[in-house]
C-alpha cells in the first residue's frame, strides 16, 4: 500500500500548450510498481508536487501506457510554475484522490455535461468512457461555455463529439462577436434552453466558476431538471487533500474527503451563499 502522504516521483514526458497560459503534461511515474499500482475513476485529481514549492489539486484527464495526463491554467505561484515546466523535469504526485462522477448509476438515462473554461477539464475522461460504452446511456448533450474563441481548447475533440450517434454538442462564447464564433453567443447558461434531453430522466454533470454553476441551477430547474439529478465538481483551497487540514472545508463537508464532486441538492443549501 502507497503511503496516501508520500509523493510519488514523476518526470514529464510531454508538454502541449493549448493556450497561452494553459498547458496540458504528459506526467510518467518513475517506477514502474506504481505505474501498474495506478488506477483512477473518472473525476479524480492528482496532488502536484514542486519540490521546494508546493503541491496543487489538479484533475486527471486520462492515464494510459503509465502516462499521466493534466491540463493546468497558469493562475498562481505553483499552477505558474508547472505551466512552465518542460519536457523532463521532475516533480511529485500524490494520488488519485476524491470520489468519481456518477456514470456508473447514470446507465439508461440521458447526460448531461454544463462546463466552463477549464471546467471542462474533470469532465473530459468521464465523457470518454460513455462513448466508449455509448449503447448504455441514453442522449448525449455536452455544452462548453468560453469567454473568447482562443479558450475553446481540444475544437477537434467537439468536432468529433458532433459525429457520435445522439450526441448534441452545443458551444457559446460569453465575449465574441458572431463573425468571430460560428456556435452560440452568450453564456453556457443559455444554451441549457437548446438542449434536447428528458428532463425526467437525466443526470446532469457541471464544473465551472462558481456563479455559472449557481445561474445552472436556476436553468435547470426551470426546465423541470431535479437538482437530485444533477452532480457538480467543486474547488477549494486543498493541502492536505486527505481530509484532515479543514482547508478545504464548505459548510460541513470537506471537499477533498466527500467531493470534489456533489449531489447539487445535498449542497445547495452552503452553495447558494455566495462567497461562502
Ligand atoms: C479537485 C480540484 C481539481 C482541480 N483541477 C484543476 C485542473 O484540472 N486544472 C487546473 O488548472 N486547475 C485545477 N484546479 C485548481 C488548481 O488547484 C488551482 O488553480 C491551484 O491550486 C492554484 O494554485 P497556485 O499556487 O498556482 O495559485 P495561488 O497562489 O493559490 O493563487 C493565485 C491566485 O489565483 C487564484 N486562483 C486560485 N485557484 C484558482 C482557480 N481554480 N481558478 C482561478 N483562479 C484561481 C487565487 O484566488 C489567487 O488570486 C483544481 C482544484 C481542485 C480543488
Ligand atoms: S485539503 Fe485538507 S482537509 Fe481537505
Amino acid at each position: 500500500m502507497n503511503d496516501p502522504w508520500l509523493p510519488q516521483q514523476a518526470v514529464v514526458v510531454d508538454k502541449v500548450m493549448e493556450t497561452p497560459d494553459v498547458a496540458t503534461l504528459s506526467l510518467q511515474l518513475v517506477e514502474p510498481e506504481a505505474q501498474q499500482r495506478f488506477h483512477f475513476d473518472c473525476g479524480q485529481f492528482n496532488m502536484l508536487y514542486l519540490y521546494g514549492l508546493g503541491e496543487v489539486p489538479i484533475s486527471i484527464m486520462d492515464y494510459q501506457h503509465g502516462c499521466l495526463q493534466h491540463t493546468i491554467r497558469a493562475v498562481g505561484r505553483i499552477s505558474r510554475t508547472l505551466v512552465a515546466l518542460e519536457t523532463g523535469a521532475p516533480l511529485g504526485l500524490r494520488g488519485p484522490y476524491g470520489n468519481s462522477w456518477p456514470i456508473e448509476d447514470a446507465r439508461g438515462r440521458d447526460l448531461v455535461f454544463i462546463t466552463a473554461g477549464l471546467g471542462c477539464a474533470p469532465v473530459i475522461a468521464a465523457i470518454r468512457r460513455i462513448i466508449a460504452a455509448r449503447t448504455d446511456y441514453q442522449r448525449l448533450v455536452i455544452m462548453q461555455g468560453v469567454k473568447h474563441r482562443e479558450d475553446l481548447l481540444w475544437q477537434e475533440q467537439y468536432e468529433r463529439w458532433r459525429e457520435v450517434p445522439d450526441c448534441q454538442v452545443l458551444l457559446a462564447a460569453s465575449e465574441e462577436r458572431q463573425e468571430q464564433f460560428p456556435w452560440s453567443l452568450g453564456m453556457v447558461t443559455t444554451l441549457i434552453d437548446k438542449a434536447q434531453f428528458d428532463v425526467n430522466n437525466c443526470t446532469v454533470m457541471m464544473c465551472g466558476p462558481e456563479p455559472m454553476i449557481r445561474a445552472s441551477m436556476r436553468g435547470l430547474e426551470a426546465v423541470g431538471v431535479s437538482l437530485q439529478n444533477c452532480f457538480v465538481s467543486l474547488e477549494r483551497n486543498m493541502q492536505c487533500a486527505l481530509g484532515l487540514c479543514g482547508h478545504c472545508q464548505m459548510g460541513t463537508p470537506f471537499i477533498c474527503r466527500e467531493g470534489p464532486i456533489f449531489r447539487v441538492a445535498d449542497i445547495k443549501e452552503w452553495f447558494l451563499l455566495e462567497g461562502y
